[in-house]
């Protein structure tokens, strides 16, 4: 494509340069020469080579548009391929605004710039060297005047376009802030009315709002400086010419015809010489996007793949094993997360972890998912380390239901599928009911084709953790990693989802990370954990006399509960 649109752009730019011929021709063998005939057929030769002009033209658009849209489509589909394979703490250094304007903004800039300026200032440049080379043949003298003004117009052009090309990338920067400001209002909205904040976030986005147009303001001030001082400068260098010119006419040194198609390739070399200083500006912006693209095609994922993975072994004894892991998160070099944990979990167990917040239990359940790799430490699955294995096949292997339910903007169908794409109706229907979802979901307007909002906002807090829970559950897992899966829900629709769930953990390993203690009692083995640290491990009956901890999370429940009844 990229050779059919040059081709198309030659052809164009020696039409345009051979009108010039044809008004020189239309001038002395028509107006001069007082021939009608001549006059007549050499504007039928003008037509024709308008024509000419017009499908070439039509021709070069088209495929420059073409390639415009088609590169950014292919920069967009390349970014996001990037992007979702990238380590989660990626995203907590970059905001997704920002993200999401190099997305959008940057590769539309892109878009524009391949489709059209480019193509203008590629043209503009043909045309002023074919117009300087007209214009040696055409008349020596009046060449000089031009080549002298030229470099005198290409020197603001450069300084100036230097100045653009900065401004222009902090521009680009203070609209993804605008992005970001908005989007997080947006989402937020019930929270900032709850406040009443209205006023002070309408102040603050317009202050952000400001910015931005400041930053534009001086980017388009030196914009048009740039194209005033151009355009002076080259139509006063034609004024110039048309004087010297003329008085070679008068003196008869040169006919009307050379001095017509003269200024014709004069005025010619000046637009283009126009363009490319306007364009130029442009092409410094898209320089900056097409940078910070790049800059995000090169990111690596922090959490690298064994290019020779092993398989996963199945049927062993002990399915996950933490040896000496110690963490901290990236941004948080100095305050370990987790700290020299030892932990071994037997298959078809249930697990539960407990502890105050902010103990790492969470973190645990990250770490096992390879969303973070341990500093020092391994961690094995079925005795091969986690690093060793595919993350596809490691990922597979388990299922998660977050602390925080995530839905997508779909339906019901679509947000418990997502655990098992292939799933069958039937199969998710059965999901539904072991997570004890089935009863609201047939309530909703639509049943399963409801509509569930952006971030399932249309559901409350215990249904949210439901429709996650039969996700995880369709995904049919090895492993089963509860964070907080029924913390939302009531003490009813607790008891029938940990039923429905006794089932289903029935020789499969499951990790429960819980606050309500009274749901975890049954567990095979319990996890005391405090400030990163592993504390205690036993049954809750041992526990309850070898952990200081665990007795007085205990008591402070359970005696509360007593009270009540
Ligand atoms: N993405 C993160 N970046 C930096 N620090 C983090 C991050 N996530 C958690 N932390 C910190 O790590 C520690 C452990 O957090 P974690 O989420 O594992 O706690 P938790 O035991 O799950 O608590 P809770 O019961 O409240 O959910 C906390 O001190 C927390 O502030
Ligand atoms: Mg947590």
């Amino acid at each position: 494509m990229v050779a059919f649109a040059l081709l198309a752009l030659l052809l164009t730019a020696a039409v345009n340069l051979s009108l010039g011929q044809g008004v020189k021709f239309v001038i002395d063998s028509g107006f001069i020469a007082g021939s009608k005939e001549q006059l007549s057929s050499a504007i039928i030769g003008l037509i024709a080579l308008i024509s000419l002009l017009a499908v070439g033209t039509f021709i070069r658009f088209y495929i420059m548009s073409w390639l415009g849209e088609r590169v950014s489509a292919d920069i967009r589909k390349a970014v996001f391929s990037r992007i979702v394979t990238l380590h989660p703490s990626y995203f907590e250094e970059n905001r997704s605004g920002e993200l999401m304007s190099r997305l959008t903004t940057d590769t539309a800039l892109l878009q524009s710039i391949i489709g059209s300026s480019f193509s203008m200032a590629l043209r503009s440049f043909l045309m002023l060297m074919g117009g300087l080379v007209m214009l040696l043949v055409t008349n020596f003298k009046l060449t000089l005047i031009v080549v002298v003004c030229v470099p005198l117009i290409l020197v603001p052009v450069m300084f100036y376009g230097r100045k653009v090309r900065r401004l222009a990338s902090s521009s680009q920067d203070a609209i993804a802030d605008i992005a970001t400001y908005a989007g997080e209002i947006i989402q937020n909205i019930k929270v900032v009315q709850s406040y009443t904040h209205e006023n002070s976030e309408r102040n603050s986005f317009d202050t952000e709002v400001e910015k931005a147009f400041t930053v534009a303001k001086s980017r388009v001030k030196q914009r048009s400086f740039l194209i005033a001082a151009v355009i002076f400068l080259t139509f006063g260098a034609i004024s110039m010419m048309l004087w010297v010119g003329g008085m070679d006419v008068l003196s008869g040194k040169m006919t009307g015809g050379e001095l017509g198609a003269f200024v014709f390739y004069a005025i010619m070399v000046a637009m283009s010489v126009a363009t490319v200083a306007e364009v130029y500006g442009e092409l410094q912006r898209a320089a900056g996007s097409a940078t910070r693209l790049l800059e995000l095609l090169k990111v690596e994922s922090d959490i690298k793949e064994s290019s020779s993975p092993s398989l996963m072994k199945t049927g062993q004894e002990c399915v996950i094993e933490f040896k000496n892991v110690y963490f901290n998160y990236p941004s948080r070099p100095d305050s370990a997360a987790l700290k020299d944990i030892n932990l071994v979990i037997p298959t078809g167990k249930i697990v539960a972890l407990v502890g105050p917040s902010g103990a790492g239990k969470t973190t645990l359940f990250e770490l096992l998912q390879r969303f973070y790799d341990p500093q020092q430490g391994q961690i094995k699955f079925n005795e091969t380390e986690i690093t060793q294995l595919s993350l596809m096949s490691l990922r597979q292997e388990m299922g998660m239901v977050p602390q925080h339910p995530i839905l997508f903007s779909s339906d019901v169908w679509h947000n418990i599928r997502y655990g098992n794409p292939q799933a069958t109706d039937e199969e998710v229907i059965i999901a539904a009911k072991r997570a004890h979802a089935h009863e609201f979901i047939e309530q909703l307007p639509e049943g399963y084709s409801s509509f569930l909002g952006e971030q399932g906002v249309r559901l409350s807090g215990g249904q949210k953790q439901r429709i996650a829970l039969a996700r995880a559950i369709l995904k049919d897992p090895g492993v089963l990693l509860l964070d907080e899966a029924t913390s939302a829900l009531d003490a009813e629709s607790e008891h029938h989802v940990q039923a429905a769930l006794n089932e289903f953990m029935a020789n499969r390993t499951t990790l429960i990370i819980a606050h309500r203690l009274a749901t975890v009692v049954h567990a095979d083995m319990i996890v005391v954990m405090d400030q990163g640290k592993i504390i205690d491990i036993g049954d809750h009956k041992s526990l309850l006399n070898s952990s200081t901890l665990y007795r007085r999370l205990c008591e402070l429940q359970f005696d509360k509960a007593a009270e009540q009844a």
